[in-house]
């Protein structure tokens, strides 16, 4: 079963009220037109065009796998394959079946784009579209049957009248289509309707009257769900966290409440992991076994090892090895890579660092550009002052260090092997291995000053005092 699949995307979005396009709005943390081109990938789609038009700019850098196709005027739906015309009909002339999505109807399955193209294919139809039976069918195109049930046209909401309004079978904007015959059908479009557009839905009123056979597969609403408005996204959204969490569940992730659970469709969790409230996985995060992440963390583009606890924090692309403890409220940025066991705790910040085997950092830290060896021991309020304000430069701790509380590590520096360095430290030169190093001021200890204190507050409390009765006597 061979197909392509051309993905319309030009629309200007105008319901969104948005300076973003429409296909670049996020989902679960994904474009919306990522979404549609990785389903018609999954589903086996030879080629996949892109046909792009309002702030395409926005839109390019997502879709460098496809092949973009430039509407210029956004005419309708139907003007939209007419631009692309010229590489259609190169694939046509191969009597190739095209799949056409729409690009703001994210919940589209592999498996229903697969079935679209099977059920053109083997019924020898002009067309198979996607239909859906709509709880609130407004905004959508409804599909008219004939009294033996067969296909006869789709009308837009905007053109039906009272009765055809009524109806609750809608076009989910998912088709595919024989080539040639589209190719030959889109001359007829003409433009006199509602909103002066060339429909694309109007060739399947013109392919019934030419004696084709044009036939319907049927969707589950949630994954026809249009998003025209911020309503329709904020329901979509609902739909696929439901569809993506029930599927987790179902593979042996506990959630103590799907509802407050939101998890990115290319996530992939291991069984017996536990997922607390408000806690957003996203982009290609991978979590192991075992692990019991959140509540109230967010995770993005990052590996997650077996057995991690990670409590109230923020990863951005990093990586954490096995066992690992992390927060509650750490935040480690791109480019950290915590190694076994590895600990960063409360309030604690990592940037572009490796914290190594069994090593700590308990307790309101800012370690960026470091790199860390094994078993060592980070105190609280631990700096690497990593960046003169034009640079920024490299911190290396050798395994068995210990930094006391307070330290200033002003990088470049090392500080070598089993070091230790005193708390309030500010370290400017190399520690050597082994050594202890201190940098502060020495202590001075004034003693028995509280007594002292003390009787010099006294005597002059006397003092005072007499001074003011000998000026009362003075007034007798
Ligand atoms: C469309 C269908 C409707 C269906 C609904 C399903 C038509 C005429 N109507 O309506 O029957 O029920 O989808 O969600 O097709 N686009 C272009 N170029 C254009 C106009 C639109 O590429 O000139 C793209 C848009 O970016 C969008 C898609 O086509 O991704 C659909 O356009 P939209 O305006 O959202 O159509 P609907 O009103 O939702
Ligand atoms: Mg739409």
């Amino acid at each position: 079963m061979a197909f392509s699949t051309l993905i319309l995307a030009a629309g200007a979005g105008t319901r969104m009220v948005s300076n973003r396009a429409k296909p670049v709005h996020e989902l679960l943390g994904k474009p919306l037109i990522r979404w549609v081109i990785d389903a018609a990938q999954t589903a086996g789609s030879e080629r996949v065009f892109t046909v792009l038009g309002y702030q395409r700019e926005q839109v390019i850098p997502l879709v460098e796998d496809t092949t973009v196709v430039v509407q210029e005027e956004c005419l309708g739906t139907g003007h939209a394959i007419m631009v692309t015309r010229v590489e259609l009909e190169h694939l046509a002339s191969k009597g190739a079946s095209l799949v056409v999505l729409n690009a703001d109807t994210p919940l589209i399955l592999s498996d229903t784009i697969r079935m679209l193209a099977e059920t053109q294919q083997s019924t020898g139809s002009a067309v198979c579209l996607l239909a859906h039976n709509a709880q609130n069918p407004a905004g959508y195109g409804r599909v008219i049957l004939g009294e033996s049930g067969q296909v006869l046209r789709v009308v837009e909401d905007k053109d039906a009248n009272e009765e055809e309004k009524r109806s609750c079978l809608c076009n989910s904007g998912a088709y595919c289509f024989d080539l040639p015959l589209l190719l030959e059908s889109l001359g007829k479009l003409g433009n006199s309707n509602a909103k002066g557009e060339y429909y694309l839905t109007d060739v399947f009123e013109y392919l019934v009257k030419a004696g084709e056979s044009v036939v319907a597969c049927m969707a589950e609403e949630s994954e026809a769900q249009g998003i025209n408005d911020r309503r329709q996204l904020a329901l979509a959204t609902k739909l696929a966290q439901e569809r993506i969490n029930t599927e987790w569940m179902l593979a042996g992730v506990t959630m103590l409440d799907p509802s407050a659970v939101w998890i990115g469709a290319d996530v992939k969790i291991d069984n017996d992991v536990e997922i607390l409230p408000q806690t957003m996985l996203s982009g290609s995060t991978t979590i192991g076994h075992g692990s019991v992440i959140g509540p109230n963390t967010r995770i993005t583009d990052s590996i997650i090892g077996r057995d991690c606890r990670i409590d109230e924090s923020i990863l951005i692309s990093c990586e954490l090895e096995d066992g690992v403890n992390c927060g509650p409220r750490a935040y480690l940025r791109p480019g950290t890579l915590m190694k076994l066991g590895s600990k960063a705790g409360t309030h604690v910040e990592i940037k572009n660092s490796v914290i190594g085997i069994g090593s700590k950092v308990p307790h309101l830290s800012y370690l960026g550009d470091a790199t860390v060896g094994s078993d060592v021991n980070i105190g609280a309020g631990t700096i690497t002052c990593n960046f003169d304000g034009d640079k920024k430069y490299k911190t290396i701790i050798e395994n068995g260090a210990f930094i006391g509380s307070d330290t200033m590590l002003v990088a470049p520096v090392v500080v070598g092997e089993g070091a230790t360095i005193g708390a309030g430290s500010t370290i400017t030169k190399e520690v050597p291995a082994g050594s202890l190093t201190l940098e502060r001021s020495e202590q001075k200890t004034i003693k028995d000053w509280a007594a002292k204190r003390d009787r010099s507050n006294r005597s002059q409390k006397n003092t005072s005092k007499t001074e003011a009765e000998k000026s009362t006597k003075k007034q007798e």
